[in-house]
């Protein structure tokens, strides 16, 4: 008998094994503990046998009973524990949010300009934030008492080096690296002892062109601007070249696009004078040529510059450039899936 009770409990143990379910476990259960179990039936035979046998049999059937109901309540505590992480898994549940970034206005509007250029054959230069004096304003053929050479202008680093105050030295980096003819267009940051206002900061960036070929003409330039202005701000602007001075070009001139507002009317948008000035340009100084090395009389060129900040708050009616340099993620935010 005691070989049969064995064999009972290998038989327990091994379709216990198989438990999934409480179902499963309520017919192991069943089989196995209840009245309806075989369990009685050993009971009822125990009585049968002589004392001796009696005795190891009965101790022996009862531990294999508190067994089997022992290993029953861990297998229904594991079953509850499993239900209980299921039912965790709450599919109601909003998902969980990964917030998107956004590119920055400025960052949109400097690819966006750089991009329009390559398209147009230009090739993306760089140049560094510290700037020896020499090519920030000698090389440029900027004189002495020009308002940017002052200290109250620029940031000096001493050693003749400054944080440079346009793109236009990268001019000079590049005449010196390339040998003509060529196209380059230069983002960057740059840097200048302006107060922080509505239209002022002393971190501001540029891009600056420049086309260097055997006669390059303003007829170049300009066809090149307004191709640019034009797919920038919309084909409808209209662009106008005004006179101007700029120390390394010669003739110089400032750029104009047509209010997008009132279409050159002139409205409270352009202070009423019907066009928004975009970039300097003009033909490149032959003094400038000179200093690189270049033969004024043998080669020609072009180079335009304009202010990133100035033309995102144009494209994007922004009223104030302190908005790029806030990280207001409300701003920020309104410039998402672009780019
Ligand atoms: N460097 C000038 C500035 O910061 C902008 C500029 C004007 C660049 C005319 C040019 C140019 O290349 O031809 O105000």
């Amino acid at each position: 008998m005691i070989e049969e009770i064995e064999e009972y409990l290998r038989d327990f143990e091994g379709e216990l094994a198989q438990v999934l379910t409480r179902d499963d476990l309520n017919r192991v259960k069943g089989k196995y503990a209840g009245r309806k179990s075989r369990i009685p039936l050993f009971l009822e035979r125990l009585k049968t046998l002589p004392l001796e046998e009696r005795r190891v049999v009965g101790r022996r059937l009862n531990e294999v009973k508190v067994l089997i109901e022992e290993r029953l309540r861990e297998k229904e505590a594991e079953l509850s524990r499993k239900e209980r992480k299921r039912e965790f898994v709450d599919l109601s549940l909003p998902g969980r949010r990964h917030p998107l970034g956004a590119f920055h206005p400025l960052r949109l509007v400097m690819d966006e300009i750089v991009a329009i250029f390559r398209s147009l054959g230009f090739r993306v230069e760089e140049g560094p934030e510290i700037e020896t004096e020499l090519y920030n304003f000698e090389a440029l053929n900027i004189p002495a008492d020009h308002p940017a050479r002052d200290a109250q202008d620029s940031f000096y680093l001493g050693g003749g080096f400054l944080l440079r105050t346009h793109t236009s030295p990268v001019q000079i980096r590049v005449m010196k690296k390339l040998t003509p003819p060529f196209r380059v267009i230069v983002p960057g940051r740059c840097y200048r002892r302006d107060a922080f206002d509505a239209t002022h900061s002393p971190v501001f960036h540029q891009v600056e062109g420049l086309v260097v070929a055997p006669g390059i003409s303003m007829g170049d330039l300009k066809g090149t601007i307004e191709v640019f202005a034009r797919r920038l701000f919309g084909e409808k602007r209209k662009v106008r070249f005004r006179p101007s001075y700029f120390p390394f070009t010669e003739p110089s001139a400032e750029v104009d696009i047509s209010c997008g507002i009132c279409q050159g009317a002139g409205c409270r948008s352009c202070g009423g004078q019907g066009w928004l000035e975009i970039m300097g340009a003009g033909l490149v100084h032959p003094q400038v040529f000179r200093n690189v090395g270049y033969d004024p009389e043998k080669i020609q060129g072009f180079a335009f510059g304009m202010g990133v900040e100035r033309i995102a708050m144009l494209k994007f009616g922004i009223p104030d450039i302190r908005w790029f340099f806030e990280n207001d993620v409300a701003f920020l935010s309104a410039f998402k899936g672009l780019g």
